[in-house]
């Protein structure tokens, strides 16, 4: 199976590169999206790329934007690139880890939602019994679900990392109109996804999204519910008050402990056995969550 690690020359201008995917101009109204294969953990970019993890997470999420089209509408225009004028040599290294997206006017927040606790939120929660100012009952553990889902948006800064905010700071930048709909669709849009995992033995912990204007509406863009837009656990091995390793990443990320990387760059090399597995993690997931989508 081919690996691709960097998109190569296409002729289009290239308008970001981020950890995983890049992103290129095709004229003044679409973008065309690629995921490479590329694996990113505590930040920062691993030598070596994940085979067919870039296709799964495109196709993941044209599965979850097809699926949550009645909740909002969403950017995505076509996977299919054959109506592009693009080098000949690269259609099969972009075939299936392409999207074709309606460009948007990025709103520069990140929608986060939590259904349960971990990570930053249960740091938080414990210094002081809140998750980004959301004040919590007494009591939660790490990984418990929370009462309800909760919205604890973040500022996007293109400098460097997001920073969370209270949702008053996102009223006062974004006003209440605007506000108000990001929240109720990130939360409409949890409620459903989460539900659906749930059937396919998956807890859906957490996740983000983003949203921008298309002429005078909002959308959907970016990506969605991938795993690395996701916190993705199996049912199976959720216990309250212990950590749950990740769907995905996780093997990944004791391996790295294991063996005592200080998480700076350079990332070490990863042995070949834990490639293929984490490979095959990528590929379960969306062929699960396939099964129960295209069911309902
Ligand atoms: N339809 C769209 N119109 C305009 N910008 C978009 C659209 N969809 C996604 N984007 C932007 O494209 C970029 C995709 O970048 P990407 O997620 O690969 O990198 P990043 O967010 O900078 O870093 P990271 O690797 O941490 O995610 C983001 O800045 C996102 O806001
Ligand atoms: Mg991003």
């Amino acid at each position: 199976m081919d690996v691709l690690l960097t998109v190569p020359d296409l002729g289009l201008r290239r308008l970001h590169r981020g950890k995983v995917r890049e992103m290129f101009e095709i004229d003044d109204d679409r973008l065309l999206m690629v995921a490479t294969d590329r694996l990113s953990a505590f930040d920062v970019v691993f030598p070596q790329g994940i085979p067919g993890k870039g296709r799964v997470l495109t196709q993941m999420s044209a599965l979850w934007f097809a699926a949550t089209r009645h909740l909002v509408p969403n950017h995505l225009i076509t996977t299919d690139l054959s109506g592009l004028d693009l080098p000949e040599e690269a259609r099969p290294l972009l075939a299936g880890r392409s999207m074709v997206v309606r460009r948007a006017r990025r709103i520069d927040v990140e929608c986060v939602v939590r259904g349960y606790l971990a990570g930053s939120g249960w740091k938080e929660y414990q210094a002081g019994g809140t998750v980004c100012g959301v004040p919590l009952p007494q009591g939660l553990k790490l990984s418990s679900r929370l009462p309800e889902p909760i919205f604890t948006p973040a500022l996007k800064n293109d400098l460097g990392h997001d920073e969370n905010v209270p949702e008053a700071e996102v009223r006062r930048r974004f006003g209440d109109e605007v506000t108000d709909f990001i929240k109720e669709r990130s939360l409409a849009l949890y409620g459903f996804a989460a539900e659906q995992a749930e059937k396919a033995g998956i807890i859906l912990a957490d996740t983000k999204f983003e949203f921008g204007f298309d002429g005078d509406r909002i959308v959907l863009i970016d990506e969605v519910f991938t795993p690395d837009s996701s916190r993705y656990w199996p049912a199976d091995r959720h216990r309250e008050g212990e950590p749950v390793d990740s769907l995905d990443k996780q093997p990944v990320r004791d391996y790295v402990e294991r063996i005592g990387w200080n998480k700076q760059p350079p990332a070490p090399e990863l042995p070949e056995e834990l490639i293929q597995e984490t490979a095959r993690r990528y590929a379960d997931v969306l062929e699960r969550l396939r099964q129960v989508l295209h069911a309902g």
